[in-house]
């Protein structure tokens, strides 16, 4: 069992020993190591159990506290940071010699970003060095959005989980770097859409999904974000119940509708169809349908458009069937 905390002097000498601790940000919580710490790094892959070719983003409390950990940036990168940091939005940028092969998994471009989540920031700004923190998840499986998603699966492999409560954003971090071009690229669709990349730099961000043939993040990977439940994705719940008459389902649905199936448990993740709840609730949702022992879980997908976009690249992820 971890500590389940908001001390945050009893986190700082957890890291300072060299072990892992779970933390808040506000897309997802984080297995957080010293990322200048190799050995503390390495229990991070070992603790999800993650190909060590699956580079980590490394999490800073300013811009100012980054820059000595890249080079070369672009000059976007001032008005994103000022308009999106701290926020859900992750850079790809060079690496300059300070970051840790480990961290990059042997590429030249380090991911960083500024969290949103006042006790990670006071964590941060007291730490001095960077931490590196893949979402707090076993590999493959649904990423955590309280400290008790990570202590039922991770706790007996950490000490303590700072407790920031429930995410307030609820998805993964956008991902955002730039080509051998110099053209900005969403790698990863999270609750910063590319539109609002656009507004902030004045080009839109080409979109690199699934079908592109070069996997330029391994989070891209088609099957990530599971429950271990098999799990449909739908737009039409009604519909693809009725071709399981016989069978115990969970379904979580959007906002509101229609259900006549005859054994069922519903979750609705938003009464109004509101899209940051819909996000915020999802994972959650998902953790709590995967502890039913239902037989299969149909998730009802968004309408592909705004954050709606990223919900329905989750959802896809998570889905058993395609
Ligand atoms: O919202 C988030 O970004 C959360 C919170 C904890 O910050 N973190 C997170 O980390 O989602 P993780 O490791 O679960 O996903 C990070 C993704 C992975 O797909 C990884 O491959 C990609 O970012 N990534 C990290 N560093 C990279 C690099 N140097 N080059 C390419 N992809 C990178
Ligand atoms: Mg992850």
């Amino acid at each position: 069992m971890a500590v389940i905390t908001k001390n945050i002097e009893e986190a700082l000498t957890i890291l300072n020993s060299g072990n892992l601790i779970g933390i808040p940000t506000e897309t997802v919580y984080g297995l957080a190591a010293d990322a200048l710490n190799e050995k503390a790094v390495k229990q991070i892959f070992k603790v999800k159990n993650r190909p060590s070719n699956n580079p980590l983003i490394l999490h800073f409390p300013t811009l100012e506290a980054a820059v000595p950990y890249i080079k070369n940036p672009p000059p976007e990168i001032q008005v994103l940071a000022k308009q999106f940091w701290p926020g859900p939005l992750t850079l790809l940028l060079e690496k300059s010699d300070l970051v840790p092969e480990i961290i990059t998994a042997g590429s030249k471009r380090v991911a960083i970003r500024v969290p949103d989540q006042p006790l990670t920031l006071q964590l941060l700004e007291k730490y001095k060095k960077p931490l590196a923190a893949p979402s707090a998840n076993p590999s493959g499986y649904i990423s955590p959005t309280t400290p008790f998603h990570v202590e039922k699966q991770l706790g007996n492999k950490i000490p303590l989980i700072l407790d920031g409560g429930p995410c307030s954003k609820g998805i993964e971090s956008t991902i955002l770097g730039w080509n051998e071009n110099k053209v900005p690229v969403v790698y990863r669709l999270g609750n910063i859409t590319p539109e609002k990349i656009g507004e902030c730099i004045g080009t839109t961000p080409l979109v690199l999904n699934k079908s592109e043939k070069k996997l330029e993040a391994p989070g891209m990977l088609s099957k990530h974000y599971a429950p271990k439940t098999p799990t449909l994705v739908t737009n039409n719940i009604e519909a693809v119940s009725k071709q399981h008459p016989d069978k115990n389902l969970g379904i979580i649905r959007c906002m509101p509708g229609n259900t006549t199936h005859k054994n069922y448990t519903e979750f609705i993740l938003s009464e109004t169809g509101n899209i940051d709840e819909i996000a915020r609730n999802l994972y959650a949702k998902m953790h709590e349908m995967d502890e039913l022992n239902l037989d299969l879980i149909l998730i009802e997908s968004m309408p592909e458009e705004g954050v709606g976009i990223a919900i329905n690249d989750r959802l896809r992820r998570a889905s058993t069937y395609r």
